[in-house]
């Protein structure tokens, strides 16, 4: 016989109530790289759109990044580290399997004891912590969730190799998620998948060197041919059209990569004037945290406006992808 189970009340819909971002002091430049790697500037800006990117000191851990982020974005949302009832940390690059960064960013916040969990699907990752907010929210789980994307990657890659160690950078981007008005919806559903048939082309093996791989072509191909589906998916399932969408802020990978997913959301309908993330040019590639630290750098550039509605979308090792529609805050 059922025991009368309960469920807490729910919300309509979720919204952004804030973005904070962190990046590292220490700007490595292409002509920095290409002191150590046979490459040049002309190279890595018309391949990858790179001009110059942050490396975080030995001193300067993840944690240390995810929470000045965090801090960042409660602040913006006018919010005490009380109010937050789950950290979610999306990373690939913690120093080891155990511990995750989500207790002890919680902890360090201000927030400590609360539901704190990392999700790793790599540069996907804030894209599927903030599908997982946004249902936390409306199921009534929580009523404020911080999302964080933070990578080290620094620490992962052969700065031998010219193929990689242009193209990955250190930074933490973060955003709340809170309760939308009544009649309102400001997170879209996400439009989330895998290609685990793809599980080998981007990958860390601690039985080889402990660095990172990547088969650049076959990601590059995949990325240009798979992600602006995701994208129109997304979109679709949020109940609109791609001239509805203000801005574009896919995952930072690769400007060209950014460039083929906005020329075929414009093909589809998307407006000329659609304004698209570029923040890997001075950031580099931060997996996680590029779609959240981009979103803030826009805010902050005045590049995008309150209410605006923004396209998110990320991709990357696993293979795995994740994309929705959000109201800016
Ligand atoms: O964020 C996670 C998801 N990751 C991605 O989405 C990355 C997807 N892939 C890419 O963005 C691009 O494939 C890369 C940026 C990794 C590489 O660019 P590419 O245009 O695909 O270059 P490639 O690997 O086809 O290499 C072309 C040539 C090669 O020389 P040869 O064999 O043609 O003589 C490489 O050895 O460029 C050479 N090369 C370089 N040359 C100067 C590779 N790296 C460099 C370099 N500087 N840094």
């Amino acid at each position: 016989m059922s025991a009368g189970l309960q469920l807490p009340p729910t919300a309509p819909g979720a919204r952004l109530l804030g973005t904070g971002s962190f990046r590292p002091e220490r700007v490595v430049t292409n002509e920095d790289l290409a002191k150590r790697v046979d490459t040049d500037d002309a190279w890595i800006r018309s391949r990858v759109g790179i001009a110059e990117r942050r490396v975080a000191d030995a001193d300067t851990s993840l944690p240390d990044m995810a929470v000045a982020a965090g801090r960042a974005a409660l602040t913006d949302a006018g919010l005490d580290p009380s109010d937050v009832d789950a950290v979610i940390v999306a990373t690939c690059t913690m120093p080891n399997p155990i511990p995750n960064a989500a207790a002890q960013v919680a902890d360090r916040l201000g927030a400590g004891g609360v539901a704190a969990f990392d999700v790793n699907t790599a540069c996907a990752g804030f894209c599927y912590g903030l599908g997982v907010a946004n249902d936390m929210i409306r199921s009534g789980t929580a009523r404020h969730v911080l999302v964080i994307g933070a990578e080290k990657l620094s620490d992962w890659i052969d700065w031998d190799d010219r193929s990689t160690c242009i193209i990955f950078a250190d930074a933490a981007g973060a955003a709340v998620v809170g309760a939308a008005a009544e009649d309102e919806v400001g997170i879209g559903p996400v439009a989330w998948g895998s290609a685990g048939d793809h599980a080998t082309t981007i990958r860390i093996l601690g039985e080889s060197t402990n660095k990172l791989h990547q088969e650049g072509q076959t990601v590059f191909r995949w990325a240009t041919g798979e992600i602006a589906p995701v994208a129109l998916d997304a979109i679709a399932r949020a109940g609109l059209e791609p001239a509805d969408i203000d801005v574009l802020i896919p995952h930072q990978a690769n400007l060209r990569i950014v460039e083929a997913i906005a020329k075929r959301l414009r093909a589809k309908g998307a407006r000329e004037d659609l304004v698209v993330a570029d923040d890997i040019v001075t950031t580099g590639n931060t997996s996680s945290a590029s779609i959240p630290v981009a979103l803030d750098h826009m805010r902050a550039a005045g590049r995008v406006r309150s209410g605006d509605t923004m396209l998110l979308v990320g991709f990357g090792a696993g293979l795995s992808y994740a994309g929705q529609v959000v109201v800016c805050p």
